[in-house]
């Protein structure tokens, strides 16, 4: 944990996603007017070792979660083919628990994940880029349609690409709202037409991806960005963020704060700051705080005492026994019941694991139902310690990450809570559940009602299935 002082919070002028809360069009005249697509033949010009080079500099690590350097990653992907075309494949799959940014990207700032797409296949050599996206998301897959449509008619992607010489194609592809396709190999699975289940690794994507073909899966936002850092220099984006955590990035804070939302700071933003100056604080103030989750459903909670001082970036929050994950930020005052809140993901994992490896079929259940006894305190204590090990025996132990994704929240609790259960389990009846039961909606008036009427709802999309060209309106104009 470091204790140098943080660094000063990002400005305006160096944000990235300048149209989050879409004051702006999402189209591509508006999407030009903010310096997309600005220069991008150049940039091409420079040649794909040039990208590579400049992704490595900039230090971006990867925003879908794992934090992999992406410069080193693009490297991976073959200079000459062997016959075989490589391919781009994007995940906006974005079905964790309290995520939520990538969504923001696609349906207000959709261009910027396009180009990115198109200077980062670029640099790959890739024949073509598919965007695997939740099902869930239609109206932000009609808007991306859209943009790649946009992008198709004015020459800046497909044959010649920005008159680059460059041929590149893009396709959107629906997924069918399985959490577990967001791992990189059910994905490509998926995209392939057959059932999302994760592929043993090696080989890895880069030597035998989709259809057999070289492949890199990324997430959207790491795409998003890269056109700007390209632009702006690795060095503009090395000047944010702490030493090995670099840039800005998005995050989407949700729960028990007074003004919920997606907002783009400086990596390593105190954890404090980062609530007080977007979010009015915590619901009733700071002192109601009991934990947080940081970076998704995933990772480990963090209790208050952890909180006052974390900064939100990668090796801060992991030498906390954390993650910053996808930064996806969950806040819990006290009236959670975290054995409750952390019996309800262990639900979450037993229903999306997809049932290869024993150990996570199996064990995702069991994670549920002792916690389901704990909460109402039907449990021995002496279980505490059973419930730790089958975690322990689930984590590092199966094909694909999602069963230390079902692990580490129990972990988490364990670790931070272990108290709460042992009073639970001691004495049932003097716990309030009704007190702490958490309704959907308190019904009382959001903090940020007149904010959302004036910018949030009138920017909402409708689809108009005459059209195919103009098929997304904003409701205004009807
Ligand atoms: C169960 C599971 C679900 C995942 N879901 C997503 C997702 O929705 N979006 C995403 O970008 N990465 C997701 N990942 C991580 C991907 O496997 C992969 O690491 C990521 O897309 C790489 O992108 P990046 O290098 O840009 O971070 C998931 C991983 C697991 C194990
Ligand atoms: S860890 Fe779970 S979700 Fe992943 S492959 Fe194994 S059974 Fe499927």
């Amino acid at each position: 944990m470091s204790t140098a002082p943080p660094p000063p919070a990002v400005k305006d002028q160096d944000r990235i996603f300048t149209n989050l809360y879409g004051e702006e069009d999402w189209r591509l005249g508006d999407a030009k007017k903010r310096g997309d697509w600005h220069m991008t033949k150049d940039i091409m010009w420079m040649g794909p070792d040039w990208i590579v080079q400049e992704m490595k500099d900039s230090g971006l690590r990867g925003r879908g979660g794992a934090g992999f350097p992406s410069g080193l990653k693009w490297s991976f992907m073959p200079k000459a083919s062997d016959g075989r075309p490589s391919f781009l494949v994007i995940n906006a799959d974005e079905s964790e628990p309290g995520t939520c940014k990538d969504r923001e990207i696609m349906r207000k700032d959709p261009h910027k994940l396009v180009e990115g797409c198109l200077l980062a296949g670029y640099a790959m050599r890739a024949r073509a880029c598919y965007i695997y996206i939740r099902g869930e998301y239609f109206n932000e897959a009609m808007v991306m349609d859209e943009a790649i449509h946009e992008a198709y008619t004015a020459g800046l992607i497909g044959k010649n690409a920005c008159g680059s010489g460059y041929d590149f194609d893009m396709y959107l592809h629906r997924g069918a709202g399985a959490y577990v396709c967001g791992e990189e190999t059910a994905l490509i699975e998926s995209l392939e037409g057959k059932q999302g289940k994760p592929r043993l690794k090696p080989p890895f994507p880069a030597n035998v991806g989709v259809f057999g073909c070289p492949t890199t899966v990324t997430n959207v936002e790491t795409i998003a960005v890269a056109p700007t850092i390209l632009r702006r220099g690795a060095s503009w984006f090395t000047g944010f963020g702490r030493k090995n955590n670099a840039g800005t990035k998005l995050f989407a804070i949700s729960g028990h704060v007074n003004n919920p939302i997606v907002v783009e700071e400086e990596m390593s933003i105190p954890f404090r700051e980062l609530i007080d100056k977007h979010c009015g604080g915590v619901r009733g103030g700071w002192n109601k705080l009991q934990a947080v989750i940081p970076g998704g459903s995933s990772v480990p909670v963090l209790p208050i005492e952890e909180c006052e001082e974390a900064l939100m970036d990668f090796d801060d929050l992991k030498a906390r026994g954390s993650g910053l994950g996808t930064a996806a930020v969950t806040v819990m005052d006290d009236t959670v019941d975290m054995i409750a809140a952390i019996r309800r993901l262990a639900h979450f994992y037993r229903h999306e694991s997809c049932g290869q490896c024993t150990p996570c079929r199996e064990g995702t259940g069991w994670l549920e139902t002792i916690l389901e006894r704990m909460e109402v305190g039907d449990a021995d204590v002496r279980e505490i310690g059973m419930l730790d090990e089958i975690s322990r025996q689930i984590e590092g132990h199966t094909i694909c990450a999602l069963g230390d994704a079902a692990a580490w929240p129990v972990q988490g609790l364990i670790r931070r809570f272990q108290p709460v259960i042992e009073e639970r389990i001691a004495d049932p009846q003097g716990f309030d559940f009704e007190a702490h039961f958490q309704h959907a909606w308190s019904g009382e008036k959001f903090k940020n009602a007149e904010w959302t009427k004036e910018f949030g709802g009138g920017k909402d999309q409708e689809v108009d299935p005459g059209a195919h060209t103009n098929i997304i309106r904003p409701l205004l104009e009807n």
